[in-house]
């Protein structure tokens, strides 16, 4: 272990190594998030865009107190890959190449899609590891063939160590932005490393696809986060494997359009002590992942990831005069005209002083990608500072990019996206050695005896 790793205060900065040289972006799944995401950074690397929506590139942290004055960015403050840096690998059973995909999936207009064209035409996906019992909605043809599991995972491995080859990375980070799988519960071959192992090579159906991603990912060394809401890395032989190779992982789902907005409100609503009886979201949307969400296997799953949040940010059981027994619905229809372009209704039914019942209507004409594309880039980013930390195993401090954010097994998920943001700088000063933030303030008054 480094020295300083071991401090207990927060007061001597982490041993961080330097971010030079490249660091691959690797993604399973080259959709409407991923070639948003690459799009983007292309488009900000030649100065067309700005990153808007990522905290690594925009968001400041300020240092010590107010009084101070120091408030650097984020990227001044912590040694981050530079987006010049980025190299971006992909993996779909669609053979279409980044250009092709980001046509079709029409988050983009076509003047800044043009813009960066040549760029998106160089990206072709490699062969994926599917299987269409996982993602029913779908077929593809750029698919690996493999006896066993094991051997199709192996063939990731190969393709991670070709593509660090090919692009000459000096690090590399995962991040499944896949479709949603379907619903899958924890069984015992997930609950060791060898049992997975074992499983993989018996072929075990409890074993999807993704997680042949996620363990080729950390039998390489690499850092690995989940955005669409299947188990994945979220399984005691995954997380094993991530403790004891001390690579860092996060997930799940990416926290992007209706959940956004509901752990921005309901905090607020709990802070007031207004009363909640009864909170129904319903969305629009026609893009694929909207198509494959209509299969009612992997919209179980969303439906998980997103019924969670409420529960946890009010806590009927310390407030139940306020949340107990409270109605929470969640709808997803698949409407093609509609395409990214979503559209998410919630209907509050809330109640204040002596009962008095009020309502809220939110109507969100949201761009799912758009939303989720900066949470890629700071994911990459993040994962990397993480590895180069020396931080392994879950990330929790990144819980404010998620829907469902994983946590050490007895530990309750922090939903609320102010504690979240929160703990996600005071981490960063933590690794910084900077006091953490408290915002108690006596001391700008002379203190109180
Ligand atoms: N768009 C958002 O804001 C948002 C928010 C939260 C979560 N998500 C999740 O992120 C994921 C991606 O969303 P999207 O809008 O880009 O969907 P998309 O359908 O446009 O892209 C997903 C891609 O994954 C590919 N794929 C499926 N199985 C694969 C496998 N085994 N290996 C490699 N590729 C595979 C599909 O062919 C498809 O091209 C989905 O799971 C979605 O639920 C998206």
């Amino acid at each position: 272990m480094a020295e300083g790793r071991d401090r207990k205060d927060g007061s001597e900065p982490l041993d961080i190594e330097d971010p030079g040289g490249k660091l691959g972006v690797l993604l399973p799944g080259l959709g409407a998030v991923s070639t948003t995401f690459i799009a983007g950074v292309e488009s900000i690397r030649r100065g067309l865009k700005k990153p808007i929506g990522s905290l690594t590139q925009m968001n400041t942290i300020r240092l010590g107190k107010r009084t101070e004055q120091r408030a650097p960015l984020i990227k001044d403050f912590v040694p981050l890959a530079e987006l010049e840096d980025l190299e971006f690998g992909a993996w779909d059973p669609i053979p279409d190449n980044a250009l092709e995909s980001v046509q079709g999936s029409g988050v983009l207009d076509r003047y800044d899609v043009e813009q960066v064209s040549d760029f998106l035409s160089s990206i072709e996906p490699m062969p994926a590891v599917f299987d269409k019992k996982y993602v029913k909605k779908l077929d593809g043809s750029n698919v690996k063939q493999g006896e066993t599991k094991r051997d199709l995972a192996e063939a990731l491995r190969e393709d991670i160590r070709n593509f660090r080859e090919e692009k000459g990375c000096d690090r590399l980070v995962m991040i499944w932005c896949g479709s949603t799988e379907v619903h899958l519960g924890q069984h015992e071959v997930h609950s060791t490393v060898d049992k997975f192992e074992r499983g993989m090579e018996e072929n075990h159906e409890k074993i999807a696809p993704s997680m042949l991603y996620a363990w080729a990912a950390l039998k390489e060394g690499v850092p690995f986060a989940n955005g669409a809401p299947n188990l994945t890395q979220d399984v005691p032989a995954l997380t094993q494997l991530a403790r004891s190779k001390n690579i860092p992982i996060a997930g799940k789902d990416f926290k992007t359009g209706q959940t956004l907005l509901k752990t921005i409100i309901a905090p607020g609503l709990k802070a007031r002590m207004l009363g909640l009886e009864g909170w129904f979201s319903t969305n629009i949307l026609g893009n694929r992942d909207g198509e494959v969400l209509d299969d009612p296997d992997s919209f179980k799953t969303k439906e998980e990831s997103k019924l969670g949040v409420l529960d946890y940010i009010l806590q009927p059981d310390m407030y139940p005069d306020l949340y107990e027994g409270h109605e929470h619905k969640v709808r997803i229809n698949y409407y093609p005209p509609r395409g990214d372009n979503k559209e998410g209704w919630d209907n509050l039914d809330i109640f204040g002083w002596m009962g008095y019942p009020m309502q809220i209507k939110i109507d969100f004409l949201c761009r799912d990608s758009i939303l989720a594309a900066p949470i890629v880039l700071d994911l990459a980013l993040f994962l990397d500072l993480a590895r180069r930390a020396d931080m392994g195993g879950i990330q929790e401090w990144l819980s404010f990019y998620f829907k469902s954010p994983q946590v050490k097994e007895g530990l309750y998920p922090e939903h609320d996206i102010f504690i979240q943001h929160w703990k996600l700088k005071n981490t960063l000063r933590w690794m910084r050695g900077e006091d953490q933030i408290t915002h108690l303030g006596t001391e700008y008054y002379g203190g109180y005896s």
